[in-house]
């Protein structure tokens, strides 16, 4: 529901209930959840699976359209060799087990980041996940793997550049047009976990006007209730999107 003031401006009224359109969250904090109770990291990687399917069911229940979950970064090659290898074969275990489970909840998957870098058969699942529930209209989870910011609005640069009819300049529109998650509307909620206070080369553009929340908690505490803080908290912001506040009329005004 939007109304569009003279500006063109749109300020719907509170869309959804207040529930976040999209919410994109960093997942961090899994290395020093196990450190603390004398595991090794990894163990914090394998609980933190277990938290995903936690919170990708709590969206389903609070009507949230767009799940972003950022799971590994192009920085974090730079992590020792044994829990990158670590790293691919929970994901490659996720996907495995994971997929048909999500498909029968007409989740819709989507993979983002440079896929290029990982082995063939990673790549082989990542495309028949998201083949096989390309036309489910539930839930959108986009898992960001190999994923950076600015590795994004560059391949977005390129892709405008390799195109033979274009012609003038890049424009603010041609390159979200050709970011990788030009099928979601930009994320409305940033969480992080895990007491940072940093986007990490997340999504750069897309959250030009996304809410921040940062938490102390670990991903693999995070849960149900504190997904409820974090949409808590975004409800009583006031979103302007450089209008003054007189101006919206609403807590959730869109970006024009
Ligand atoms: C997030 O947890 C998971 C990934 C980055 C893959 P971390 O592994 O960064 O956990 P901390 O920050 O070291 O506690
Ligand atoms: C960000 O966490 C990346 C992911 C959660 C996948 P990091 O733990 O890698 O971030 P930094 O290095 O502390 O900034
Ligand atoms: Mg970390």
């Amino acid at each position: 529901m939007k109304d569009v003031d003279k500006n063109n401006i749109s300020v719907p009224a509170l869309a959804n209930n207040g529930i976040p359109r999209h919410i994109a969250i960093i997942m961090d904090g899994n290395g020093r959840w196990a450190t603390k109770r004398f595991l090794p990291r990894v163990a914090g990687h394998a609980k933190g699976v277990k938290t995903v399917r936690k919170v990708v069911e709590a969206c389903i229940d609070r009507g949230v359209d767009y799940l972003t979950l950022f799971a590994f970064s192009s920085e974090n090659w730079r992590r020792p060799a044994d829990e990158v290898s670590v790293l691919m074969q929970l994901f490659r275990l996720a996907l495995g087990r994971e997929v048909k489970k999500m498909h029968s909840n007409n989740i819709r998957l989507k993979v983002i980041g440079d896929l290029s870098k990982f082995d063939a058969e990673l790549q082989a699942m990542v495309r028949n996940s998201e083949e096989k529930t390309a036309n489910n209209t539930g839930l959108t989870v986009t898992i960001c793997a190999n994923y950076g910011g600015q590795w994004d609005i560059v391949q977005a640069c390129n892709k405008v550049l390799a195109d033979k009819d274009h012609v003038g300049n890049v424009t603010e529109e041609l390159i979200a047009k050709n970011l990788s998650m030009a099928y979601a509307p930009e994320p409305d909620l940033m969480v992080r976990t895990g007491g940072e206070s940093r986007i990490s080369n997340f999504l750069l553009w897309q959250m030009a006007y996304s809410e921040f929340y940062f938490t102390d908690t670990f991903w693999p505490d995070f849960g149900e209730k504190a997904l409820d803080a974090a949409i808590a908290s975004y409800q009583n912001r006031e979103r302007r999107f450089g209008q003054t506040s007189a101006q919206v009329t609403d807590a959730n005004c869109v970006r024009g």
